[in-house]
């Protein structure tokens, strides 16, 4: 039984370590630091190797070649000199922009770069409606998959998630139908509720914050008004 016990355990840790190696690589950057990504490590020294990038609209692009004698060619145009290979493959981006974004790949490796950007502020009455937009950074993160999360403070809870077949599951108790996901991935609120207000995260990527009027709030402004005049 014990002996069970460990193997069922070790088949469960296995299947969880195949999980996260099928995993595309991420990294994930604010815009404007910069990046590197790695090539395959197994590659032997001096091999000639060719950095790719695909967008999220799925063209492919050959960034930068590396020669067997070292020599780099660069495939795009780098005024600034941005695009670096360093003696193990590895690319370094300086000063990565949203245009940098996709999905990059040497000797078989693959790395998404996620470019992070300051996420919207919206404001909504109580009652309106809103839509939070997913963005390309997230939809990559999100390898086919979209999950939408409000988050606050320390709590989080999910709203609903949509698996890479189309399926959408919501996880919320939603009878008012007030959840909805646009094909862009963006996440339309109606009849928004005080409660509704927060940080909203599509695919582990803070992605806008929301802030809600209420009617209370409304009462404060016009005292305040009447008490200042
Ligand atoms: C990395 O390179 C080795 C040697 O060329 C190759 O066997 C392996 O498949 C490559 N890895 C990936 C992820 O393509």
């Amino acid at each position: 039984m014990k002996t069970l016990h460990s193997m069922v355990l070790m088949l469960i840790i296995l299947s969880v370590i195949k999980e996260a190696l099928n995993d595309p690589f991420i990294s994930k950057v604010s815009k404007g630091e910069s990046a590197t990504l790695y090539c395959n490590t197994s590659l032997p020294a001096g091999s000639q190797v060719q950095w790719t990038r695909r967008g999220v609209s799925g063209d492919k692009r050959v960034i930068v070649t590396r020669q067997e004698d070292g020599s780099i060619v660069k495939e795009i145009g780098d005024l600034q000199n941005r695009f670096q290979i360093d003696n193990r493959f590895s690319i370094r981006i300086e000063r990565v922009d949203l245009g940098d974004l996709g999905t990059y790949e040497c000797g078989g490796r693959e790395t998404s770069l996620i470019v992070l950007l300051d996420p919207p502020s919206h404001t909504v009455s109580e009652g309106g409606s809103v839509t939070l937009h997913c963005g390309d950074s997230a939809v990559l993160a999100g390898a086919g998959s979209v999950r939408w999360k409000q988050v606050n403070g320390d709590t989080s809870h999910s709203i609903l998630n949509k698996d890479p077949a189309g399926n959408i599951v919501k996880s919320v108790n939603d009878p008012d139908h007030r959840y909805e996901l646009r094909p862009d991935s963006s996440l339309y609120i109606r009849k928004v509720k005080s409660a509704d207000a927060g940080k909203y995260q599509c695919n582990g990527i803070h992605v806008a914050d929301l802030k809600v009027l209420t009617g209370e709030w409304f009462v404060f402004v016009l005292l305040s008004i009447f008490t200042n005049i």
